[in-house]
């Protein structure tokens, strides 16, 4: 089964897409099998993995419309070493004839149970509102990854991201949980970054990811190229901070298996 994570937070520009690409990359280059879904109509996911998305046949918005199967929709990248479900901007299109569907919140997370077998993470990468298309986001994984700039509303809008994701885990999806949040773009010169990100801390505790995104010219230039930092510029700070970030997700994941399988084998001792 596929770990299957969202990437979002509504607030616009914190890196949302830089990490799902990146992240997507990333574990690729360490052989997970791995799937990237733009699931934003900007499709700056599908422009970052070197895909045009004015010549993309089938996107994510034939899926959810359900006239294509999910399995004929993914493409791979050329050199990205993960598959993509490509967006463009027909996903607004999508949105609006979704409203009035019945099973609107459910179509991704369906879609992507017929292939969840496929893959070891899915990324699906979010747009930057709490719309239809987020929430099929949040029915669909089991985990939110958060991106975080250390800047001063930061927290502000965290908060609505913690109540959308409690009303879905009450309506929708008991499973759904915040599998961590990242800080982006962080300076360490800069004296609010460094307080918002101790405030942070404070809050959430180990639910902040160790791996601190550093603010680095070389990922805001990699989109432009079609390429993940790793292949871009395998040597910059951006490109280890990526690959540091997805070895500290492989590392969490082995943690809980092992957890896991310890409670396992300890009820089975008390049978
Ligand atoms: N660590 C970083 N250092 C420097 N620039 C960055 C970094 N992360 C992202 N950027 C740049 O900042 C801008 C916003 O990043 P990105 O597109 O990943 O954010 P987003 O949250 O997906 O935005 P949106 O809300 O519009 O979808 C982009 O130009 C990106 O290249
Ligand atoms: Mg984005």
């Amino acid at each position: 089964m596929s770990k299957i994570y969202a990437v979002a937070n509504q607030k616009g520009g914190v890196g949302k897409t830089t990490t799902a690409v990146n992240l997507a990359a990333s574990l690729g280059y360490f052989d997970e099998r791995v799937l990237l879904v733009d699931l934003d109509p900007q499709g700056n996911a599908t422009t970052g993995s070197g895909i045009d998305k004015r010549e993309v046949e089938w996107s994510g918005v034939d899926v959810l419309l359900e006239d294509v199967s999910i399995r004929q929709a993914i493409q791979s990248t050329d050199g990205g070493g993960y598959d993509l479900l490509a967006a463009n901007g027909d996903l607004t299109a999508a949105e609006v004839e979704l409203m009035s569907a019945e099973d609107r919140f459910h179509r991704l997370s369906r879609a992507l149970g017929g292939i969840s077998g496929n893959y070891d993470y899915i990324f699906i990468d979010c747009p930057p509102t709490l719309n239809i298309l987020t929430l099929n986001a949040f029915v669909a994984s089991q985990g939110v990854i958060v991106p975080l700039q250390c800047e001063y509303y930061a927290l502000e809008g965290l908060s609505a991201l913690m109540e959308t994701m409690e009303r879905v885990r009450e309506t929708q999806n008991p499973n759904l949980r915040l599998q961590g949040i990242v800080r982006t773009m962080y300076d360490a010169r800069n004296r609010l970054s460094i307080e918002v990100s101790e405030q942070l801390l404070t809050h959430f505790g180990d639910q902040v990811y160790e791996t601190v995104i550093p603010r680095n010219v070389t990922l805001a230039e990699a989109p432009s190229y079609g390429r993940p930092i790793i292949y871009y510029a395998p040597s910059s700070r951006g490109a280890y901070a990526y690959v540091d970030l997805a070895a500290e997700m492989l590392d969490k994941a082995e943690r809980v298996k092992q957890a896991e399988k310890v409670t396992e084998e300890s009820n089975n001792g008390v049978e």
